[in-house]
């Protein structure tokens, strides 16, 4: 039988093309893609991730011709973003174009774009059109950065007939894209991500509101990026070193030295302490600056009280 694992782009495309699933490298995390103007197989992605379906997915497109198919009346800020950041770690929230699929925007009147800077998966979007993905992980649980995170985690949904892993390395910088509202006035970042924050800023002249507190966009529920093993936030090492003398089965993550390798690592190392049985993790939060802002979101959230 075929490993449902490979690294061929044209047998991702037919899977595509006849209704299947494929999980698509990015530069963020892997996303679990589908034909975006195929309601069944965009309908699957939520049956195998395990999402309530109103949560809507991003649309991923080879190049920023294609916006038009997809978007409705651009601002200046969402063409600014877009010309500037693309390919890249940024995903615009703009007003939909008719004809873009409820299953895709969950019925909203907006619709999620970007285009990923992964030469692979910009070849199989070339091949098949635009895909609906959202990350490749379990409702709920930490996004994949490798092929195997998301054969770990959706090898049991997957149908080996007809869906495929295309297996484009490790993704480089391992949280997910930064999110911008572009139908708000003044646009609002909604998710942290890839893009550091400030660059948003800079790009916007500062015409920007930070939403990425608590309360956020549907689908940012407070506990969504969560490993099995406890999680506890420290500020600083020497608070870890304090915190680990008096916590069983404990172990410190402190990447915060080198912010890009932190976020890089992170999900990996979430996995990789509940895959070792860890009891408590013990990271050390970043200060928030640059990538610093999305690895304190996604840590606050993987230690945040399960439901
Ligand atoms: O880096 C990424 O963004 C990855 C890769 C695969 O591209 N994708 C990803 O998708 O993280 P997902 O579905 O796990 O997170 C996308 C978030 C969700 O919280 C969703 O609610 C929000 O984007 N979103 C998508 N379209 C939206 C819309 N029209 N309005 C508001 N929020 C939206
Ligand atoms: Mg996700």
């Amino acid at each position: 039988m075929l490993s449902v694992i490979t690294t061929d782009v044209e047998r991702a495309a037919d899977a595509i093309r006849t209704g299947g699933l494929v999980a698509i490298p990015t530069e963020t995390v892997y996303g679990l893609a589908a034909d975006a103007r195929n309601a069944a197989a965009v309908r699957r992605v939520f049956e195998v991730k395990g999402r309530p379906g109103d949560h809507p997915l991003i649309v991923h497109l080879a190049s920023a011709d294609e916006v038009g198919d997809w978007a409705d009346e651009l601002s200046g800020a969402a063409r600014r973003l877009i010309d500037t950041a693309w390919p890249g770690p940024l995903t615009v929230i703009v007003p939909r174009a008719g004809g873009v699929l409820d299953e895709v925007t969950g019925g909203r009147e907006t619709v999620g774009l970007r285009i990923p800077a992964h030469p692979l998966t910009i070849e199989l979007i070339e091949r098949t059109g635009a895909l609906a993905a959202p990350s490749a992980n379990r409702f709920g649980s930490v996004s994949p950065t490798t092929a195997q995170h998301v054969l770990d985690d959706l090898g049991e949904w997957l149908d080996p007939g007809r869906d495929v892993i295309l297996d484009g390395g490790a993704c480089p910088v391992g949280v997910e894209s930064t999110i911008v509202d572009c139908v708000a006035d003044p646009p609002q970042i909604l998710r942290a991500g890839g893009v550091p924050v400030e660059d948003v800023l800079a790009l916007l002249d500062g015409d920007v509101a930070d939403a990425t507190g608590p309360s956020r966009a549907s689908g940012m529920l407070a506990s969504h990026y969560a490993p099995r093993c406890a999680v506890r936030l420290v500020d600083g090492p020497d608070d870890a070193v304090a915190l680990r003398a008096g916590t069983p089965r404990s172990e410190i993550l402190d990447l915060t030295d080198d912010l890009a390798r932190y976020a890089r690592e992170l999900y990996g190392r979430l996995r990789d302490a509940d895959a070792r049985s860890v009891g408590t993790l013990i990271a050390v939060l970043p200060p928030p600056v640059g990538l610093g802002h999305a690895i304190r979101d996604r840590l606050t959230k993987a230690a945040a009280p399960r439901p």
